[in-house]
């Protein structure tokens, strides 16, 4: 597989303006698997341009909701046709092992888009009691107009599918910006939605790297921001949007606790914690990377998930038997290695993995052997910031009171999760942990039901449920005189 990618803009493919081109790499080999355009400033002025146009046209502002849901169908339709393809692409793209993209990935992409299709229909207002004498008042939900949709490396197409699936059922147009270490699926999926029948300019696509986003969130005719990535570029858009007020929602990073209570089901706690720290190699924001456990269950815990996490087998995400694939560049594999050299240096013990994997074939790409930290303490490194790696840190509580403070002691609140057979301690702990999403005996799930977003620098605003289209709207108010 190569491919060559252009920009995608007013419903034309084309090449940056520049003519600059860069390289995207498959992690598990080391190869180069496809070159993409470039988009420079002038790209970027195009394409908000042809967005300006399109949220105009009488062809997007003035079509039906009817329409616009059918159109967020019949993409769905054509992700579900094309769902191994996408999925393919993407693993050869981020590493992530092709049976989760094509079993928890795609079909939540398919879900998302139909599930906001149904939503076109049902964007209603409010008719509003005012006090006033003689005047009736009632309230629209109006689209903002060009949205920035800027995406990371990590799971690229479903987290644009939770930007662009609400942006356009509520009558947005969108400029899309993949993050560059991932760009393919992104424009596989824009190809799609141009078959579907959205009209040129609705949706414009653009790869390029932190520069070109940043030219994007700057941009006068851009009305709204929706950015998942990191907490630093996260306050960066804030800060370059305050010059035009632009609307901005952010999905950060995370740091979440899992708290393993005295009476948990610890096989399940460890099952549940095995994947919730290493899905995709424990490259999520919902990673569970801080596991409290409950000093009456550490051994037996520590030990079972120590021996799991060291079963787990290593292999290209092609490889339908990898269950963990690579981390997603040279430059993670370095940042990754470098906060496992700091857990061992602030005197947290290794029990296993945290070294590169160089073995076969598996020495091209950037593969790392689940490192589990345990003896883990509230102030080391690999406690308090994020890894985004194939990373366990193990640490100990003895008392509930306490362990709620510890979890709750962090900068980020994306997600928590508890682990008890006690409904009421689970419902307590639910209610005092801070965070977008408490997960209760469970894996980080996602639904286009659930809203997901967070709570201090995880973010600010919802993505999915009907949180994502007030979003995606601004509320407008009509007066009218009764007389
Ligand atoms: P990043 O935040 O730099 O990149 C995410 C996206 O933002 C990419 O599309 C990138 O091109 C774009 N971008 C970069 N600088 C920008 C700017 N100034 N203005 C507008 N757009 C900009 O993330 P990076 O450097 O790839 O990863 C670093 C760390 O960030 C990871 O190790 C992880 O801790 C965290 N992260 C969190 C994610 C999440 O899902 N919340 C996803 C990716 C990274
Ligand atoms: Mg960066």
């Amino acid at each position: 597989m190569f491919r060559k990618g252009r920009l995608l803009i007013d419903g034309q493919w084309a090449d940056a303006t520049t003519g600059d081109r860069f390289e995207t790499v498959n992690p598990a080999t080391g190869e180069v698997i496809g070159e993409v355009a470039h988009a420079g400033t002038t790209d970027v002025d195009a394409a908000v341009a042809a967005a300006g146009r399109a949220f105009e046209s009488a062809a997007w502002s003035g079509m039906m909701p009817s329409e616009r849901g059918r159109l967020l169908w019949r993409l769905a339709d054509l992700v579900e046709q094309h769902a191994l393809e996408l999925a393919e692409i993407e693993t050869r793209d981020n590493g992530m092992p092709v049976g989760l993209n094509q079993q928890f990935v795609l079909p939540n992409v398919i879900d998302v888009l139909r599930y906001y299709a149904g939503w076109a229909t049902k964007i209603t207002g409010v008719s509003s009691p005012v006090s006033i004498p003689g005047f009736a008042h009632h309230t629209r939900r109006e689209p903002l107009g060009v949205c920035a949709l800027i995406t990371p490396w990590n799971t690229p197409l479903m987290i644009l599918a939770w930007k662009l699936a609400p942006a356009l059922a509520t009558g947005n147009t969108v400029v899309i910006k993949p993050a560059e270490q991932t760009p393919l699926s992104t424009l596989r999926l824009a190809e799609l939605a141009t078959e579907a029948g959205f009209p040129p300019g609705v949706i414009n696509a653009l790869t390029g790297d932190g520069a070109t986003g940043a030219a994007l969130v700057r941009h006068p005719g851009v009305a709204k921001v929706s950015f998942t990535g990191s907490t630093e570029v996260g306050k960066e858009i804030v800060r370059a949007s305050a010059d035009h007020l632009t609307r901005v929602s952010l999905e950060l990073g995370g740091k979440a606790p899992s708290i393993i209570t005295p009476d948990a089901d610890i096989d399940a706690a460890v099952e549940g914690n095995l994947i919730g720290a290493l899905f995709h190699s424990g490259q999520i924001c919902a990673q569970y990377a801080r596991m409290y456990v409950h000093t009456s269950r550490l051994d037996e815990f520590t030990t079972k998930i120590a021996g799991a996490a060291s079963a787990m087998v290593l292999g290209n995400g092609m490889d339908l038997a990898a269950q963990l694939g690579p981390v997603v560049s040279a430059e993670q594999l370095e940042r990754v290695t470098r906060y496992i050299g700091l857990g061992v240096g602030q005197g947290a013990t290794l029990l296993t993995g945290g070294e590169r994997a160089v073995d076969g074939d598996l020495a091209h790409g950037f593969f790392l052997r689940p490192a589990v930290f345990t003896g883990v303490t509230d102030s080391m490194t690999i406690a308090t910031e994020e890894i985004f790696g194939p990373v366990l840190s193990i640490l100990s509580y003895e008392d509930e009171d306490d362990v709620v403070s510890r979890a709750n002691d962090t900068p980020y609140g994306l997600v928590a999760s508890v682990w008890t057979r006690d409904v009421g301690r689970a419902n307590r702990l639910a209610q005092r942990l801070k965070a977008g999403a408490i997960y209760i005996n469970s894996l980080p799930l996602q639904d286009p039901a659930a809203p997901w977003g967070g709570i201090k620098a995880s973010g600010i605003g919802r993505e999915m449920g009907w949180e994502a289209i007030e979003a995606y709207t601004e509320v407008k108010g009509i007066w009218t005189p009764l007389t």
